[in-house]
Order: C-alpha cells, then structure tokens, then sequence
C-alpha cells in the first residue's frame, strides 16, 4: 500500500509517501527562516506559505518518483493539534485529492504521529510509553497499539521546546533555539547554574516549565549570559549554562518517565517531538529506560522535528488496520481535545 502523507500543522510545509511501511521519499518546505525575523511562528503568513508551496511539493514528489497521482492508494493528513490555518491547508489540500482520486483519506493526530515515526526506523512492541516533547506539547501516553494512544500527562503551561525557543531567544540564538542550546550545551558543565526542575513534588504525570523559564532568565540576566562576541568567557559561561539548561529539561522529563513506568508496565519508550533531537536529553531518558527493562527509542534526529513521513508512516499503519474518515472530519486547532471519529472497515 502507498500512503501519501501530508503535514502543515505549524511551519513547515511536508509531503511524503510510505510504500508498505518504508519511506519512499519526501519533500519539505521549511519558513523556519521567515518567521525567525519576527521570533517566532505568525500564524497568517505560515497559512499562505503553505498554500504557495503546497501543490509544487505534491508535483515534485510524484515527478522525482515517476509517479501519477493514481499511484497513491491511501492518503493520510495531519489534522491538528496545530496552527488552525496552517491545518487547512493541508486537509483541504487533501480532501481535494482524496475526492478527485477516490481514495481513502484519514485525519492524523500529529503527536500520535511523531511518536510512530520511531516505527519507521526500528520495530514498534506495545504496550509502550511515549514522550511527545515538542514547540507546543510535552505530553506523556499510555500506547496499547498505533490506534489505542491514551495520554496520561501534559503541560500545564509551556512546552519544553517552548521554553527552549523563549529562554534562547533571550540569549540571542535564532528561532527556533533548542537545536542552538542543544549545541552549545556539548561541552558545558551541566551543574554550572543551578536551575530549577519545578512541578516535581507531587504525583502527577503533568509538567510545568514556566517556574524553569523564569528562573532560566533571572539566572542569565544575573550571571550576564549571552551570545555577546569576542570575549571568550563569555563563551565558556554560554556553554555552561546552556548545558545546565538542557539537564535541567532532562532531570524534569526523567523524574516523569520513571513516575509513569512506575504506574505502567511497558516494553519499550518512545521518544519524539523536536525536543527528542536533543542529545543531553535522550541519553538522560535512554538511562531510566533501562533502568526500568524497557527499550528506548525514538525517531532519527531528521524525523524528530515536524516532517511528513510521520504522517505517511502513521496513515499506513491505521490505514492496514482498516481506518479511514468521512470527508466531513475536521482540523482542530491546538488547546481542543481531537474527537475519536474514525471509521472503520476491514483492514486491507
Ligand atoms: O515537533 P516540532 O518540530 O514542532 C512542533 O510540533 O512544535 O518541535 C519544534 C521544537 C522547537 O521548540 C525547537 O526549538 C525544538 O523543537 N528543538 C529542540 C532541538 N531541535 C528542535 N529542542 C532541543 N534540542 C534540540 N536539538
Ligand atoms: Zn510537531
């Protein structure tokens, strides 16, 4: 089966195509440089960036392929949570396609979709946990299998790569900075900087990042922290205090795996969102998976941030699980919980 995969959930525009669980190909339009002069995503000019590359991507994966459009057996789109106009684009860019084609169409939940995007390079035993920690979600989930995905725990306020973006913008990396961070932090010291690891004394499986946030931004102004050039102090306090930042995120999402590994038997924890890319973070993780006998994986570095291939991975495995939507199912914008109004006919 061939399964496209569509993502404009935020800023990046993707397309991708998955044949029989492997990826064939995929295309990618990234405005991460757009809105990086304003410091983060407006949300107008990623709708109309999509809508300008969308249909030029579809032609250029189906022409690098030599594929017609008839080719496509099954059509997968990521339908929220997200940028609302951002979402449209995409499901109706699809809706069109699927009506025009006469294929399936299914509405991807995209953080259920990062985190089987770890499907595509290793194999996927469930029961598992997963860990979506991305620019708007850090989510904790029970997964029975790719369509029983039940959350445990969540943000209350920022996201971890929220804060990674808003604690780098301070220190003048570009948008978005957790990849900056990630870097800087290599060879830091990690305790350098004492930072918080809030929203820990209690037994709850949410997070809370804000308190970090705050107190990461008192601490820099103190210290003096920042990108300022030239005096190489400066850049070994730059260093230190980035790894101090990445460890407190680390410490914070470990002690909340274990809490949920101590609640959920599991064979293996996922790990995915833009923040998986982190390196700190995932040894971290990888650690206490281990500890608890489960396996740890997650997505390639590349298929960590928002990509389609996710998307094409997830759609092929519900769509051989016999899933599909009405052409009436809608795009749901971040903050709104996404119905389960999947329809359902023998598997293919
Ligand atoms: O999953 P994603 O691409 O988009 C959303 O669905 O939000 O995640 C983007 C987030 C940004 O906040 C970005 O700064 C963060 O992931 N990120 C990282 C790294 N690479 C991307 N954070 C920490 N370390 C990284 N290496
Ligand atoms: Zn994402």
């Amino acid at each position: 089966m061939l399964c496209l995969g569509i993502e404009t959930s935020c800023d990046e525009t993707a397309l991708a195509l998955v044949e029989d669980g492997r990826l064939l190909d995929e295309t990618l339009a990234s405005q991460s440089s757009l809105h990086a002069i304003f410091g983060g995503v407006v949300p107008e000019l990623a709708s109309r960036e999509h809508y300008r590359f969308i249909g030029a991507l579809f032609d250029e994966l189906l022409r690098r392929n030599n594929l017609r459009p008839q080719a496509i057996d099954y059509i997968a789109v990521a339908r929220g949570p997200g940028l609302l106009g951002s979402l449209l684009v995409g499901v109706a860019f699809a809706k069109g396609l699927a009506l025009g084609l006469g294929r399936p169409l299914l509405g991807i939940n995209h953080l259920h979709a990062h985190l089987l995007a770890a499907g595509l390079e290793n194999s996927l035993e469930f029961p598992a946990i997963g860990l979506v920690a991305s620019g708007g979600h850090t989510h904790l989930y029970r997964m029975n299998n790719p369509s029983d995905i039940r959350r445990l725990g969540r943000s209350l306020d920022d996201a971890a790569g929220e804060i990674f973006d808003k604690v780098g913008h301070a220190l003048g990396f570009p948008y978005p900075a957790g990849k900056f961070i990630d870097q800087c932090g290599a060879d830091g010291c990690a305790d350098a900087f004492a930072l918080p690891r809030p929203y820990l004394d209690n037994n709850s499986l949410d997070f809370s990042f804000s308190g970090l946030k705050t107190a990461a931004l008192l601490e820099m102004k103190a210290a003096g922290v920042s990108m300022g050039a030239g005096n190489p102090e400066n850049g070994e306090k730059l260093a230190d205090f980035c790894a101090s930042f990445n460890m407190a995120i680390a410490d914070t999402l470990a002690v909340k795996l274990a809490r949920a590994l101590d609640k959920e038997s599991a064979k293996q924890v996922i790990f995915a969102g833009g923040v998986a890319a982190n390196r700190m973070i995932r040894e971290r993780l990888k650690d206490v998976t281990m500890k608890y006998g489960a396996v740890f994986i997650a997505p390639s570095f590349r298929h960590c941030t928002d990509n389609a291939a996710m998307c094409a991975y997830a759609g092929w495995l519900l769509g051989k699980m016999g899933y599909y939507h009405g052409h009436a199912f809608e795009a749901v914008p971040r903050g709104r919980e996404i119905p389960d109004d999947t329809l359902f006919k023998t598997p293919i």
